[in-house]
């Protein structure tokens, strides 16, 4: 398979284009690097910096010509979307249009979206579906949601499939400490380093901790289904990528310490604005859709990502 994989140099991105790589599928990757890293990509894969938002991009995709797109590049802070809206706005929803008409000028079968846990906003039911309602508490969640119905109005009309897949929390060797999803990454540097990490709030509050290799195996599940991913109706191309089950942040630090053996303290700090109470995503329809499931648990998980903190101190 040709696969063009936008956000490529990222944590995400750079772990699936080595499992694509792996798997016999020829891949292209566009990246800016402005959170991404030249250490992260695979020396076999293609490579051109370049902004998703900036001219260069459709010469690129239409003369790969691939067969589908993995598009990954955005601004993934929550935090920084709170202090930069309109930067947030143009990389997440411009850019994401911008990927949209590429790919249908090149003639794409597919497009997969990596969208976010943030669209749900705080849930009024759990586990979060991909009916439930949506309403973002966060310009990052706005713009991811704004997102998919921009991938709507561009792909359906050129006939193009597309699926919008919802990522919980994302944890795994890579990750940078100041990115979405960044509890275990921030604690994981932390203790490597015999930092004390803070637990905000109670630390009573659960997530759906979802490792990376599982995130991939979802993408390249989706990229290689023979049916429709972007079913009729508005919540049709939405796919929570989840492992349906809810850790609170006191467990996940606990896991984590006995994970990197860290002997020290961890403080307690203010509860942060925004924050949900409770967060876990029903993994259901991408099992029944295109046969995924996770399959990597939370304490296994959490020992690959502890190793690969340990060598980088
Ligand atoms: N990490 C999580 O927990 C999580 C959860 C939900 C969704 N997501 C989404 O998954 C995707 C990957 O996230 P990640 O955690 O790997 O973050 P990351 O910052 O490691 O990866 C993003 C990549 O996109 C690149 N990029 C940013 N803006 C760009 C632009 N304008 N043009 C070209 N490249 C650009 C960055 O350099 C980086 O390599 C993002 O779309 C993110 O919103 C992540």
């Amino acid at each position: 398979m040709r696969v063009l994989v936008t956000g490529g140099a990222g944590f995400i991105g750079g772990a699936l284009v080595h499992a694509l790589l792996g798997g016999g599928g020829e891949v292209m990757v566009v990246d800016d690097l402005s959170t991404g890293s030249i250490d992260n990509l695979h020396p076999a894969a293609g490579f051109r910096t370049i902004d998703v938002t900036g001219p260069g991009l459709a010469n690129v995709v239409i003369g790969y010509g691939p067969e589908v797109i993995v598009h990954f590049a955005a601004q993934v802070s929550a935090a920084a979307s709170i202090v930069d809206p309109d930067v947030d706005w143009r990389v997440n929803v411009e850019g994401t249009r911008a990927v949209a008409e590429a790919a249908v000028a090149a003639g794409a079968r597919r497009v997969l979206f990596a969208s976010s846990a943030a669209v749900y906003g705080e849930p009024q039911e759990l586990p979060l579906t991909e009916e439930s309602s949506t309403e973002p508490a966060v310009p990052y969640g706005r713009s991811k949601l704004a997102a998919e119905g921009v991938l709507a109005e561009v792909l359906r009309p050129a006939g193009v499939d597309f699926a919008c897949l919802r990522f919980a929390n994302v944890y795994g060797p890579r990750q940078r400490a100041d990115g979405e999803g960044g509890v275990v990454a921030e604690f994981g540097s932390r203790m490597a380093r015999g930092i004390t990490p803070t637990i905000f709030g109670s630390g009573t509050q659960t997530r759906d901790f979802i490792f990376v290799a599982d995130i991939v195996s979802a993408c390249a599940a989706a990229a290689a289904f023979e049916g429709t991913l972007a079913q009729p109706g508005a919540n049709g191309p939405a796919y929570n990528v989840s492992t349906g089950l809810a850790t609170s942040v006191n467990a996940l630090a606990e896991g984590l310490r006995v994970a990197m053996r860290y002997p020290g303290e961890i403080a307690r700090g203010e509860a942060r604005e925004g924050d949900v109470a409770a967060s876990v995503l029903s993994p259901r329809k991408a099992a029944d859709t295109f046969g995924w499931k996770a399959a990597v648990d939370l304490q296994a998980g959490l020992g690959a990502t502890a190793a690969w903190f340990s060598q980088q101190s």
